[in-house]
């Protein structure tokens, strides 16, 4: 195989995208410094204008991280003790950390296999069993946009409405993805995401935003943001005798967005859609030369786009594969190594009243690659050459006790293009 390079490859290449950008970062951070605006202000809710139409959202709230986004509409509804909170076990830990903040219960779903997103069949079955059981009121359902793409959204919807529920959109890692082109905003009541940055539409710190439709709801979640301060319609309510700066109406917290973060991603966000296609090629080419290397390559939902924030595939045997990996200077990633219900606490504070059999098969053979829009060609090779390599491996094992007990020996190349050579090159055993 190619020799090893010198230079280690990075997961994600944040540097190139800022080269990319030139110095509109350098100045944008410079026109803030200018300002003296640090928190909240024009820079920032310009921003959120920006965000709100690239997502067809009435309303676009930032925040200051993808956690409190999902954390602040919880707020909002009021979910509290004896509430159950419905969310896969396969996801990041913010997916569930926010549901106890709240003194709910979450109640554990599986996920689809093929998407690794919410399985709406295992959402029916637990709100039924938590219904039957009848000690939670199920009041939300979070469903995640795991690795890039978008949850099943017509289904997830369809079940919410008729539970009476709320649908939270986690779409963390999945922010500019579409279903039948549409965000998800278009179907769940909230839609949130993560500015990590990481996330494919990253600042250079946190961040996060709260995207949705209803005005009340984004008046409300305006006001929990900045210490429930008095909204618009409380101002208009009531007759105050202070500056309505120091009335709080409701108890919040403080999650806002710095104006420099605010800056940096109104950039980003020019160069966005250009650069989720840009994932879009990279991800096609993965799969196109990964595909008879591993046990399986992303499938996306019917009517789908993904972002692309991890490349994810399957393989059988992984911690062999990491190594090689590893020793060409390769990184990867395992997202997720444990479920969370298989963790501690969260074993103890949650209701599993499904079985959670594909997040824990999945647990174990999930792998995600090096992928960012700047992932050139030459270096995506030198990572899939190690997949080809391993498979010729793998196969020169298993043909060769053929050289022992039977009657054709291989005497042929292996290739990338013949990877299952016939017996044309092999010749009969002396
Ligand atoms: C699925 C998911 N939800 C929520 C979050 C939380 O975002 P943040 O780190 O900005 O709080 C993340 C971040 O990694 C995530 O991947």
């Amino acid at each position: 195989m190619a020799a090893r390079s010198a230079d280690p490859i990075p997961f994600i290449d944040l540097q190139a995208q800022r080269r990319a950008l030139g110095d509109r970062i350098d100045t944008a951070i410079v026109r803030v410094l200018q300002s003296g605006q640090f928190i909240m202000g024009p820079e920032v809710s310009r921003f959120e204008a920006e965000l709100a139409e690239f997502a067809g959202a009435p309303f676009a709230l930032s925040c200051a991280n993808g956690t409190d986004a999902i954390a602040l509409p919880l707020m909002a509804w009021e979910i509290g003790p004896g509430d159950a909170i419905f969310c896969p076990s396969f996801t990041f830990v913010a997916s569930a950390e926010v549901i106890p903040w709240f003194g709910a219960t979450p109640v554990f779903v599986d996920i689809d296999p093929n998407s690794f997103n919410m399985s709406p069949a295992s959402l029916e079955a637990a709100i039924l069993a938590v219904k039957a059981k009848d000690a939670l009121v199920p009041r939300v359902v979070i469903a995640v946009d795991l690795f890039g793409q978008c949850a099943d959204y017509p289904a997830l919807t369809e079940i919410a409405r008729a539970h009476g529920m709320k649908l939270i959109a986690d779409s963390a890692q999945s922010f500019g993805a579409t279903l039948h082109g549409h965000h998800p905003v278009h179907w769940a009541d909230v839609q949130t995401t993560s500015f990590f940055p990481a996330k494919p539409l990253g600042a250079y710190g946190d961040g996060g935003a709260v995207l949705m439709k209803d005005r009340d709801l984004a008046e409300i979640i305006d006001s929990l943001r900045i210490h429930g301060k008095a909204s618009p319609s409380d101002i208009a309510a009531a007759n105050f005798t202070h500056d309505a700066r120091y009335w709080n109406m409701r108890v919040g917290m403080n999650s806002r967005l710095d104006a420099i973060q605010a800056a940096i991603l109104r950039e980003k966000l020019t160069i966005f859609t250009r650069e989720l296609e840009m994932r879009q090629t990279i991800a096609e080419r993965y799969s196109a030369r990964l595909r008879d290397h591993v046990r399986r390559t992303p499938d996306i939902i019917a009517g789908g786009t993904s972002t692309w924030a991890q490349y994810t595939i399957e393989v059988d045997t992984r911690d062999q594969l990491v190594a090689r990996l590893a020793d060409e200077g390769i990184p990867t990633a395992i997202y997720y190594p444990l479920p969370l219900h298989q963790q501690e606490c969260y074993a103890r504070l949650s209701e599993r009243p499904v079985s959670l059999e594909i997040s824990e098969a999945k647990a174990g053979t999930v792998l995600s690659l090096p992928m960012h829009p700047y992932l050139t060609p030459e270096i995506q090779d030198r990572i899939i050459a190690v997949f080809e390599h391993e498979t010729k491996s793998a196969r020169t094992d298993v043909l060769a006790p053929a050289q022992d007990g039977l009657p054709f020996r291989f005497d042929g190349v292996y290739t990338s293009e013949n990877p299952f050579p016939t017996t044309a090159g092999c010749g009969p055993l002396a």
